[in-house]
């Protein structure tokens, strides 16, 4: 039989999302339910004072207005995003102070408006910026990596180097912007509470949501079969969700439905914060690498912190005899930054390939060949071997699909009509994770597998791929295959997150699979039925395990105008084994074309008078569309990595974007000569 791992099956549930038989979370058919509509803080800092609820509460089909004054007590306070409408403190400018429920959703949203709230305001530490005295270094950085590392002595190597690059990069504030804005149906029953949530994670948010109100994890139950996109923002519960479970359970036992509005996620979904990257390379004449440093500011929340990891990108990447890492962090009265698709790795390496550009020119050298010069035999600095690395092959391969060899290294110095032409390159890097705590069940029934896990598919495909896993490790058909993902009454599944998503659930879905054959063989009887947990695998103890890529990116810019254009984009990466060659050329493509976002369009414009984002919907906050993107060639290469997992394979979500705003600088530079160092790139900066 033919694996099914490879081919490339269309999306099993794309025919009920064109028939509008998918719901995402509001479109639960729940019958009689109430409607909520949040009041957020309209001050970045200081108490409420007053809150006159009279005229709203007055008004036809509205049920209840729920303030700190009246919002039932939270049982656990461990986390301050979380903690809402207990006190009359406010952190940040919309934060969730209270919440009116109606009948309808318009009433809801009509009487939060008429909500009148007094402040006792103080002032507000709001501004961004690197040269702040009050920096600090937290104990560690997201994901549990260090704050600041050191190899050798990088600032003697610096001031020995012939020939060296120090430059500070930026980076904007952007947010997720998923197609479908957070959303929760709340329905508290005599079991518990249920959720029909718009998340990366049921059992996330299980685990979250039940200490804070006094319950056990099993007493809630969340139900998400279909999201519409999170990249990130929807990896962890945020406020919103406690908002829907406290208004439901004070107005008794309808179900609730709060759905955020576009412009409320720029305050309560979380974002990637802005960040202010100093890259010092020091080189030998040919080309290498005897210092590399990288040293990241930006911002957190002082309601929680999220410290992005964003230099760990300069401890994989290149060899070099000396190295440093660090991260500071200025911690502001502003919204909770979080995830976004490539957190850390996404901004760290913008900067870290735009400074190895800056040195190709320094040194005359091709900027191929100075990465392929300094590709490291181990992990720089973990000293393990990589359990494969692709990105030799990536560039090389890349250069041919794009032409590079027929480039002319001189900035500006190709030209068709109005245009001025010019070509990029960037690396890309991300790391191959699998989680533990994941558990799947396989059982016989009715001549059928059903196969269950709480996976997630927020739009990636999981209900196609994991399916093709199964099918596989079962060795039947994927038509005999009955997949179950999507609640948390599932066994356990992590987070589609970290790109780690169809690395973990898989790799418990071929563990139960091995399983049940051993138990039961090919002809099991009906009925028949295992559950497997995978415990932490071994890879990461011995292997430094990375998916790696390139990006090679033509850009033309209008002589006079500066207008830019990205007709084409050819991107190859080292990622595995590929599941599905249709969902991860779509999973690559969408991390380029957010990649050319950030390069050229997103960001969040805070205005730190108040404290907020100003340009907070798709009007003012610029994402590309079909007309901004050009032709996009992704592929990869051929590797089948069976250290990282059972499958061979690497995660896909999140490598897309991460080089590739480097790929479009660097094009810029070499079109037009300007050396750009902050994205998003604006064609003033150009004229
Ligand atoms: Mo991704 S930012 O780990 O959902």
């Amino acid at each position: 039989m033919t694996p099914a791992i490879g081919t490339s099956p269309t999306r099993v549930d794309g025919p009920a999302k064109l028939r509008g038989l998918a719901p995402y979370a509001m479109e639960h058919p729940l019958r009689d339910a109430l409607h909520a509509f949040p009041i957020q803080a309209t001050i970045a800092r200081g108490r409420i004072g007053a809150i006159d609820t009279r005229e709203a509460e007055t008004m036809d089909g509205v049920v209840a207005v729920l303030t700190h004054l009246n919002a039932p007590r939270l049982a656990a306070d461990d986390d301050n995003e979380l903690f809402i409408l207990q006190n009359d403190e406010v952190a940040f400018r919309g934060q969730l102070i209270g919440v009116v429920v109606a009948t309808s959703p318009e009433v809801a949203r009509e009487a939060a408006a008429r909500v009148r709230v007094s402040y006792d305001e103080s002032p507000a530490d709001v501004v961004f910026d690197a040269d702040r005295d009050d920096l600090y270094a937290p104990e560690d950085v997201s994901g549990g990596f260090a704050t600041d590392t050191t190899i050798g002595d990088v600032e003697k190597a610096l001031d020995l180097a012939p020939v060296t690059v120090d430059q500070t990069y930026t980076t904007a504030m952007v947010h997720n912007n998923p197609m479908e804005p957070h959303a929760t149906i709340a329905h508290w029953t005599e079991d518990g509470l249920v959720l029909y949530d718009s998340t990366q994670g049921p059992h996330v948010v299980r685990s979250t949501v039940a200490p804070l109100f006094g319950l056990e994890p099993e007493q809630v139950h969340v139900i998400a079969p279909y999201v519409g996109g999170g990249f990130g923002s929807k990896g962890e519960p945020h406020a919103n969700i406690v908002l829907a479970a406290m208004a439901a359970r004070f107005t008794g036992g309808k179900p609730l439905k709060l759905a955020l509005t576009r412009q409320q996620l720029f305050s309560l979904a979380g974002y990637r914060t802005p960040s202010v990257q100093r890259v010092r390379l020091g080189a030998h004449h040919d080309g290498t690498l005897t210092a590399l440093s990288h040293d990241v500011v930006q911002q957190v929340s002082k309601v929680k912190e999220f410290a992005e990891q964003t230099a760990i990108v300069s401890r994989v990447m290149y060899a070099s005899a000396t190295r440093a890492t660090t991260h500071r962090f200025a911690a502001l009265d502003v919204p909770v930054s979080s995830w976004m698709r490539a957190p850390g790795h996404c901004p760290g390496m913008y900067a870290a390939e735009t400074a190895m550009d800056e040195l190709a020119v320094e040194l005359g050298m091709d900027p191929i060949a100075l990465r392929i010069h300094n590709e490291p035999e181990v992990d720089p600095e973990s000293g393990r071997p990589f359990s494969s690395r692709g990105l030799v092959e990536c560039l090389r391969t890349g250069a041919r699909r794009f032409g590079w060899a027929d480039r002319d290294p001189e900035p500006r110095s190709r030209r068709d009509g109005r245009w001025l032409v010019g070509s990029g390159v960037a690396a890309a890097t991300y790391p191959a994770d699998v989680n533990p705590g994941n558990s799947a069940r396989v059982r016989f029934t009715g001549g059928r597998y059903e196969v269950a896990i709480d996976a997630m598919d927020i739009g990636t495909g999981t209900w196609t791929t994991l399916g093709q896993i199964a099918a596989d490790a079962l060795g039947v058909t994927g038509d005999r295959i009955d997949l179950r993902i999507g609640d948390s009454r599932l066994p356990a599944g992590t987070v589609a997150g970290g790109s780690s998503g169809m690395a973990s659930w898989g790799s418990a879905v071929v563990a139960a699979a091995e399983d049940f054959r051993r138990r039961y063989g090919d002809d099991p009887a009906d009925g028949a039925e295992t559950t497997v947990e995978t415990s932490k695998e071994p890879a990461r103890e011995n292997f430094s395990t990375h998916a790696f890529g390139a990006h090679f990116v033509e850009v033309r810019v209008d002589i006079d105008t500066a207008e830019i254009r990205v007709p084409r984009v050819v991107s190859v990466f080292g990622a595995g084994r590929i599941i599905n060659p249709r969902t991860a050329r779509s999973q690559f493509i969408g991390g380029i074309t957010m990649g050319i976002g950030m390069a050229l369009h997103e960001e969040s414009v805070f205005d730190t008078r108040f404290g907020e984002v100003v340009n907070h919907d798709l009007a003012g906050y610029h994402i590309p569309v079909n007309a901004d993107i050009g032709e996009i060639d992704v592929s990869w290469i051929d590797e089948h990595d069976p250290h990282v997992n059972p499958m061979g394979a690497k995660g896909i979500g999140e490598i897309g974007i991460v080089g590739s705003a480097a790929a479009v600088g660097n094009a810029i530079y070499h079109a037009t000569g300007v050396r750009v160092r902050h994205v998003p790139i604006h064609l003033e900066d150009l004229l």
